[in-house]
């Protein structure tokens, strides 16, 4: 707590908390984090039995609605998810706007956004029904947007929804059939993905989430928020650390040039980090690491991919640091991004996709607290304070006399 009336210009007091490490922004009844014992829920149920007992649209439904979904009330919103899936065909001719080797996260921010141009009627948050026919539509079109994304980049034409598949399957049928081929999606691969999107659905207030929040808390359209929820993700400390913690790996090579890069992470004059390291909550072991080190062992045994590298360094880098004082007394233990990254570039996705496929799972989870936030009576707009410690008052010098 900081007394500001001692500082120039300014009176009362409020918290100083920079990265808000301390300050709730908001309630929610949403996701809950135990970050000491490792304990993350959606709803009240742990992620380790959402993702092993449940699907992703079933998570998309609970962390909507608030509950699990019977099974008519399941196959009614898988339904109207399906209904969903297609963009405008204008969309299509937008995409031609970008570079074609424009990273697909730019890509995402600009389609995303300009879904406010398309669905005019979504745009009325005071309407609930619209509030969640903008929620279906996201969720639904997500997956489209971000196989497109995809193909642009690689040069390859833009594949239509198959709605009789499944959500994740039909979104890697968009991202790897092509037209002179036929292309039949893996099961254990589909199931892989699903899982993992269960795991990055929703994690309460970090950094997307909360811009999603604050962008909302104006009365921005749902489409603009999301925009802003993809472009916080797009940052090497947030959503980019899978394709970060990747490139680190591949840049440490083998597993005995790790003590170099230990030393490296901690050594105080150097910036350089272990990617997929750390989390600002959890100082205990990420639950969702677990799920995702079994889930790459999964993908790559199904793939038949042995004596992988990557996986050989990032098991070794694991073990080491695990045993090291410094990552224990600072309680840095591997992130979800740790894996994340081995098991999409296994399935074939290029570096560039990852935190695309982040933003796409993401999109329910930001979904889901931005409608609570519309719905809290209690609502109004977010206005951080500031600690000023700028010039004071000065008088202006026309150029010639500075
Ligand atoms: N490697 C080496 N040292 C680290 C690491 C790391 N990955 N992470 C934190 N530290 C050290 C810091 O240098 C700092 O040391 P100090 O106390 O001597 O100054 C101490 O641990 C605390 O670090 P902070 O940056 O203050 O912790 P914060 O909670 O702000 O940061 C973060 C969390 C951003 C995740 C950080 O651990 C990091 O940069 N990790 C690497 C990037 C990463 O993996 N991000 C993914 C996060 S999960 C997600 O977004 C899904």
């Amino acid at each position: 707590v900081v007394d500001i009336s001692k500082l120039y210009g300014q009176t009362g007091v409020f918290t100083y908390d920079p990265g808000f490490t301390s300050t709730a922004s908001c309630e929610s009844s949403i996701t809950y984090i135990d970050g000491d014992e490792g304990v993350l829920l959606y709803r009240g149920y742990p992620i380790e039995q959402l993702a092993e007992h449940g699907d992703f649209l079933e998570t998309c439904y609970l962390l909507l609605y608030g509950e699990l979904p019977n099974k008519a009330q399941k196959a009614d919103f898988d339904y109207r998810v399906s209904r969903h899936t297609m963009v405008h065909e204008q969309m299509a001719r937008f995409f031609q706007g970008f570079r074609r080797d424009a990273h697909p996260m730019a890509v995402m921010t600009g389609c995303v956004g300009a879904l406010s141009a398309f669905y005019h009627d979504s745009t009325d948050i005071s309407d609930p029904t619209q509030r969640m026919i903008a929620s279906m539509r996201l969720v639904a079109k997500m997956p489209t947007l971000a196989a497109m994304a995809y193909k642009y980049n690689i040069g390859q034409p833009f594949v239509y929804p198959k709605n009789e598949l499944d959500y994740t399957a039909n979104f890697l049928h968009m991202c790897y059939a092509v037209p002179c081929e036929e292309y039949k999606v893996n099961p254990v691969l589909a199931r892989a993905l699903d899982k993992i999107f269960i795991l990055h659905a929703d994690h309460e207030q970090n950094a997307s989430t909360s811009t999603v929040r604050l962008a909302g808390s104006s009365g921005a359209n749902p489409f603009a928020c999301i925009a802003a929820g993809i472009a916080c993700l797009w940052g090497p400390a947030h959503g980019g650390a899978n394709e970060a913690a990747l490139k680190m790996l591949s840049e440490i090579g083998t597993p005995d040039r790790i003590p170099q890069y230990i030393a490296k992470a901690k050594d105080k004059n150097d910036p350089f980090r272990l990617m997929g390291f750390g989390h600002r909550v959890y100082k205990n072991y990420d639950p969702r690491a677990k799920i995702m080190q079994k889930t790459c062992h999964e993908v790559l045994r199904e793939l038949g991919i042995k004596d992988d590298p990557l996986l050989e360094t990032a098991v070794e880098l694991e073990r080491i640091a695990l045993h090291d004082d410094y990552f224990i007394e600072k309680k840095l233990y591997p992130n979800i991004d740790f894996y994340s990254g081995i098991t999409l570039k296994a399935m074939g996705f290029p570096v560039s996709m990852f935190t695309v496929l982040f933003a796409l799972a993401r999109t329910v989870g930001w979904i889901a607290q931005w409608k609570e936030m519309i719905e809290d009576p209690g609502q109004r707009i977010g206005r951080p304070r500031q600690l000023y410690i700028g010039a004071e008052r000065r008088d202006f010098v026309p150029i010639t006399e500075r």
